[in-house]
């Protein structure tokens, strides 16, 4: 199993490539669908879906997507199961596995990840329906007094915990510990927040024995918080980045995959680029690519609208989105 993990990872890592996610729950599509008036239907959050998968030149620059359970069951008009329709394009397919966000008690405005209970059987099934990969997110805050310890270690005990179900069945975990930009504050508390999470997760994941090299991480830029006044450039971004990644992530890991976390789409491929300019003067040895949800399927979105007229030209810019996003995976995209 090990060698098919360690390869199925450095295909999801592959050069000017990056993942699609596409897991949003049935209730963040519906916020996200309403605000652009689109009808939130298990047929419209299909059609919507299926009209990403089968953008045309998808599969030169997306290597894997994450599916929604909902998803992962569906049909294509054509009958074809949508694992099917990826996989025959050249794309994994991936499933987000956990089960979203609870309060954590005792520590207001903190949270942790649900969804270890019941997983073994979850994920054999998933494998089964032609699955490859996993995600699990877990959510940090920052605010007065927060992050705390606590918070830290229990969502990266959870992480470590998943991870292993999942490389033991057959599936390579992507990793996911966001630490949010709500918020006020500067970049260089994001820079801390961001090490302290890291620093627990790795701890957590080696205490736990997870194999680095089967693995993907996926974290979240170090930017200044939404409500900042002082908003860091691209240059910084990647200088806290890469100074946060150096000090916390194992060289066995083969690839960071960052999530695009509210940031524009424009802003998001601007960062992930000067990430990679840096990166190769640092010479770091972990690939640096994109699992964008927002920042690739925004412009998609407000074009498609519900409206099968809309689709070739929805295709083309979530293409055009992907396309430079796979360039700054390599660092050359010119805007
Ligand atoms: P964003 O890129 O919109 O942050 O979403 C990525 C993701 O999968 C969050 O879990």
């Amino acid at each position: 199993m090990s060698e098919e993990l360690t390869q199925i990872a450095a295909n999801m890592v592959a050069p000017g490539k990056g993942l699609l996610a596409a897991d949003e729950s049935t209730g963040t599509l519906e916020k996200r669908f309403k605000k652009l008036g689109i009808e939130c239907t298990e047929a419209s959050r299909l059609a919507y879906r299926e009209m990403l998968f089968t953008a045309p030149d998808l599969e030169k620059y997306i290597s894997g997507v994450i599916l929604f359970d909902e998803t992962i069951r569906q049909r294509a008009s054509d009958g074809t199961p949508i694992p099917e329709l990826l996989a025959r394009k050249g794309i994994i397919p991936g499933i987000k596995v956990d089960k979203g966000l609870v309060d954590l008690p005792f520590f207001p405005g903190e949270r942790f990840t649900q969804g270890l209970d019941g997983l073994s059987a979850r994920l054999d099934e998933y494998r089964e329906m032609g699955a490859r990969f996993t995600k699990w997110r877990a959510v940090i805050a920052i605010g007065e007094g927060i992050p705390t310890s606590q918070c830290l270690r229990a969502n990266a005990d959870a992480l470590a915990r998943y991870a292993g179900l999942c490389q033991v069945h057959g599936l390579v975990p992507i990793v996911e510990p966001e630490v949010l930009m709500d918020g006020s504050h500067d970049i260089k508390t994001c820079r801390w927040a961001t090490e302290a999470a890291l620093h627990e997760v790795f701890d957590a994941l080696t205490r736990y024995r997870i194999s680095f090299k089967e693995m993907i991480l996926k974290p979240n830029m170090v930017v200044s918080g939404t409500d900042c006044s002082n908003q860091a450039p691209p240059d910084e971004v990647a200088e806290m980045t890469l100074a946060c990644l150096r000090r916390t992530v194992p060289v066995a890991v083969p690839g960071i995959a960052f999530l695009s976390g509210g940031q524009s789409d424009v802003t998001a491929t601007a960062n992930l680029n000067a990430i990679n300019v840096k990166a190769k003067t640092l010479k770091t040895p972990w690939t640096l690519t994109f699992s964008f949800s927002r920042a690739l399927q925004a412009a998609p979105m407000s074009i498609w609208r519900g409206q099968a007229e809309n689709k070739a030209a929805a295709q083309q810019a979530l293409v055009r989105r992907a396309r430079c996003n796979g360039a700054a995976a390599l660092g050359q995209y010119d805007p």
